[in-house]
């Protein structure tokens, strides 16, 4: 899908709403992982506060608030995290719709940048409520989508506001799209994927798509059981665990993952999303351990996505060895499953 970038739209004079996703978990907010969904959309706010006479306010979710203004899950909670990643000053506005908004941004002075409250605070956000998104939309003129792990969500502030605003893709949201698009299409072979994690519903249109352009697919962790126990027929590119480690079926066994390492020593191309076990328990980790290693041990280009893959990549200090980190967990999963995104689709170049 063709959509329009940030680098196709002057924003000089314009008043710039940037919907990021900042969605992270405060009792972790000092983590790697947590910090990285602040600091990707560095380069879009650096290029767009490059043109004279641009203001520019940051709107997100935080958490499942449910449509009430609920202060734990305020946004303002995330400020000093956002000042560090972004090295701008924050002023926060303790709402995203109203005259507070428009006045604030007025207001906005050099290297300053707004952060709105929580667009959850309102149902009229999950409820894609039109006028909710008028509202949104009211005081700017330009809108840019750079939260690609939200963009699975037909969410007010995702493709409410991109029809009535000129709308564009930040930086990270393009080259997400064409890593998972390289990833999925185009894979250097042998490609493997190794899908873990639980919710067997989620990861089998993942593993069914996959099936096309991907050489084998490891399957590990959670869904390994219900696959096993639901008897789920597949292809022979996908392989279920041999053994385990525990009767409770808690970690992949030592003959599987003799057998998994092997066949990942020979990936050109790897997809990864999931643990293998109950990796954040010892001694269950010991299998997603020993998959991590040799995913980077092959020098094959790899791709990592998903909260749990990427606390394990955090824990083990490896984050920076894996080519690409998608932000998106229940994003890339459907990506990569071939669905639209309902955020992306609102970007389409007309
Ligand atoms: C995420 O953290 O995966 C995204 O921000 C989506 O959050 P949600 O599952 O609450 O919609």
């Amino acid at each position: 899908m063709i959509i329009k970038g940030v680098e196709e739209i002057s924003f000089e004079n314009q008043r710039v709403l940037v919907r990021v996703d900042f969605n992270v978990e405060l009792n972790n907010i000092d983590a790697v992982q947590e910090h990285f969904r602040f600091s990707i959309v560095k380069e879009t706010i650096e290029y767009i506060a490059g043109f004279s006479g641009v203001k520019i306010a940051l709107l997100t979710h935080f958490g499942r608030p449910e449509g009430k203004k609920d202060l734990q899950f305020s946004t303002e909670r995330l400020m000093r995290s956002i000042e560090n990643a972004l090295e701008r000053k924050v002023v926060f506005v303790s709402d995203c719709v109203g005259s507070s908004v428009g006045e604030s941004l007025e207001r906005l002075s050099g290297n300053e940048i707004l952060l709105l409250e929580n667009v959850r605070f309102y149902s009229g956000e999950e409820e894609n409520d039109l006028l909710f998104a008028k509202q949104l939309a009211e005081p700017f003129t330009v809108y840019v989508n750079e939260a690609f792990s939200v963009s699975h969500r037909a969410h007010a502030s995702i493709v409410g506001v991109p029809k009535l605003l000129p709308a564009a893709g930040g930086f990270c949201l393009q080259k997400e799209m064409r890593e998972l698009d390289n990833a999925r299409f185009r894979p250097e072979r042998p490609a493997v994927a190794i899908i873990g994690g639980a919710k067997i519903e989620t990861k089998l249109p993942l593993i069914r798509s996959l099936e096309e352009n991907y050489d084998c697919i490891l399957v590990g962790g959670k869904i390994a059981n219900e696959a096993l126990d639901q008897k789920i027929a597949f292809s022979s590119k996908v392989l279920l665990p041999q053994d385990f480690n525990s009767p409770q079926r808690l970690d992949i066994g030592p003959t599987t993952i003799a057998y998994y390492t092997q066949i990942i020593k020979q990936a050109k191309t790897i997809v990864w999303n999931g643990p293998m076990g109950k990796f954040e328990e010892k001694p269950y980790d010991i299998g997603t351990d020993a998959i991590l290693h040799a995913i980077l041990e092959s020098g094959a280009f790899v791709v990592i996505g998903g909260g749990e893959s990427l606390a394990v990549l955090e824990e083990a200090g490896v984050m920076a060895k894996v080519s690409f980190v998608s932000s998106g967990g229940g994003a890339m999963l459907e990506y990569l499953s071939g669905k639209q995104l309902p955020g992306i689709e609102a970007l389409q170049s007309k």
